[in-house]
């Protein structure tokens, strides 16, 4: 019983901290759009002795966890990249369960009360949606309309995303348009990496420019993740943590180092 008391006691003063600590820190300059590449859930479930989709489940907890921090300090645009294209060849057992997980907690968050409603999240999942399952479809398309007019914050989820795809989608979108405008004005030919970028999933789904990308698990790849987006000015962090593991104290160093960037470009 006592054991339990100051277990509770001790949560909750590490609580009070960490919402301190997000305070002090949102007070300095703050990135509006921060995307993580939450790769590592199943080296870390097996380090764990669990099974795979084990380490899924925990890196959804992980990525509340993030969001809640990103929400805290004010972030306006988080992108997390949920299922590549590339993930299609994993067994059937793992996307069932990733296709479930999906399911469940895009719901889940949708709630009354849950973390989308009590920090005003418009909810985007990005890619090509088309592939898949119907069920999981549908809980996008409810989760998307009720967010719809939630302004304080962009949650972009990528599911069935890849870059490529994402450009060469973006790149048609321009062709189509411009090839519309030139029937009312022949002399506007040329497409511009203006007209491309507009069509992006991301900035359709209104994200402003990337300023951070964090990739977990020790991998120095981006693993064709926001490739276009991850341009001039985007600081690209590797964290040798695996997702379910990766918390506040592996995302503080990474914000510092964004706001120390910011304070010397302010004095030069
Ligand atoms: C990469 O680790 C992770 C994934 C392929 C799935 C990520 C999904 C979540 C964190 C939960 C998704 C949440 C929603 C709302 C859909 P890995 O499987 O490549 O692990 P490894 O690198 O250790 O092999
Ligand atoms: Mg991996």
């Amino acid at each position: 019983m006592l054991g339990r008391a100051l277990r509770w006691i001790r949560a909750k003063v590490v609580q009070k901290a960490e919402r301190l600590l997000l305070r002090i820190l949102a007070a300095g300059p703050i990135p509006k759009h921060v995307a993580f590449v939450m790769d590592g859930n199943r080296r870390y479930a097996r380090s764990h002795q669990q099974p795979i989709n084990q380490g899924h489940s925990e890196g959804f907890v992980a990525l509340r966890r993030m969001l809640e921090a990103c929400m805290r300090l004010e972030i306006r645009c988080v992108s997390a990249y949920a299922f590549a294209m590339d993930n299609f060849k994993r067994s059937p057992e793992e996307i069932e369960h990733l296709m479930d997980l999906a399911h469940d907690k895009l719901m889940e968050m949708s709630r009354h009360g849950q973390i989308l409603e009590e920090y005003g999240v418009r909810l985007n999942v990005l890619g090509k949606t088309a592939l898949l399952p119907e069920r999981v479809q549908e809980v996008i398309r409810h989760v998307e309309s009720i967010t719809r007019n939630n302004n304080k914050a962009i949650l972009n989820i990528c599911i069935a995303y890849s870059s490529q795809d994402e450009i060469t989608t973006a790149v048609n979108s321009a062709v189509r348009l411009s090839l519309d405008k030139e029937k009312s004005n022949p002399d506007n030919r040329e497409i511009t990496e203006h007209d491309i970028d507009a069509q992006l999933f991301t900035s359709l789904a209104g994200s402003p420019p990337l300023d951070i990308l964090v990739r977990t698990s020790g991998v120095k790849r981006l693993s064709d993740f926001l490739l276009w987006q991850s341009s001039e000015n985007t600081q690209i962090h590797f964290s040798k943590a695996y997702w379910p593991e990766f918390g506040l104290w592996d995302f503080v160093p990474i914000i510092l180092d964004y706001q120390r960037k910011a304070w010397s470009q302010r004095v030069l």
